[in-house]
């Protein structure tokens, strides 16, 4: 695992940016798997400038988000959809068929999950995949469990990753209790991965990651297999690295 410390969320935001940049540069019909979350705002702003400055082009690329709420319609401002839209897409110059977040309004979400994985698969697989950690380690909403779950599947959400992102909501009970998230399958699959990871609180997490048992219990530490993944951390993320 490659690792860069940042000198602040800014500095780790640019790095990454720069990352993604230079994938589409390099091959404008990339795949790219795209995350949610406070960690990678600050990425998207970078991109969103570096296209409009620079005119890095993403009109023949796809994207694939990891994760959405089960339950929350793609115009719910707390839906993974709307952030993405806000945050990103519509600044950029994707063409919406080719922009891919898992519907949380599937009647049929077995269905759904397999479509999506044959989705990614039938796209080539993921190019850069873009990953957040959560507190207990989880990368998507691939929460500590008994096994990895290799294909997209709905989680049923851990009450620590329900209150870490009650933030978003106006209540705690506000917050779905289910997601669909893309399996640890097709992020391994994935051929370069850049994780991000940024303040104090995560930095049992990185550690973990970085330097722990390889274990579901914490999902990111099977990133120790990957054999092409960067790790952007801040200094206080980066805090108990070695
Ligand atoms: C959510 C998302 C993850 C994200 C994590 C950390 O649970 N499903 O993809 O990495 O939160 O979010 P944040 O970056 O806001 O700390």
């Amino acid at each position: 695992m490659r690792i860069l410390f940042a000198d602040s969320y800014e500095d780790m935001s640019l790095e990454a940016a720069k990352l993604v940049a230079a994938e589409a540069w390099h091959n404008p019909q990339s795949i790219f798997g795209f995350a949610t979350g406070d960690t990678p705002i600050g990425m998207y702003q970078c991109l969103v400038e570096i296209h409009q400055h620079f005119g890095i082009d993403f009109s023949q690329a796809t994207s694939f988000n990891l994760d959405e709420y089960v339950g929350l319609a793609p115009d719910n401002p707390q839906s993974y959809h709307a952030f993405m839209q806000n945050h990103f897409f519509q600044y950029m110059n994707f063409r919406r068929e080719c922009i891919h977040v898992p519907n949380g309004l599937a009647e049929n979400i077995p269905e759904e999950c397999a479509q999506y994985d044959k989705t990614i698969r039938e796209a080539g697989g993921i190019d850069l995949q873009i990953l957040g950690i959560g507190r207990n380690a989880h990368i998507g909403f691939n929460e500590p469990a008994d096994g990895f779950t290799r294909g997209t599947h709905e989680v049923i959400l851990k009450s620590s990753t329900i209150q870490a992102n009650a933030r978003f909501f106006s209540s705690v009970e506000d917050v779905p209790r289910r997601a669909i998230s893309m399996g640890i399958g097709a992020i391994m699959q994935a051929k370069r991965i850049v994780l991000l990871a940024s303040g104090s609180e995560k930095a049992e997490a990185v550690y973990k990651a970085v330097h722990g048992l390889v274990s579901s219990q914490a999902p990111a530490s099977v990133l120790q297999f990957h054999p092409a993944v960067t790790l952007i951390v801040d200094k206080a993320a980066g805090a108990k690295l070695q």
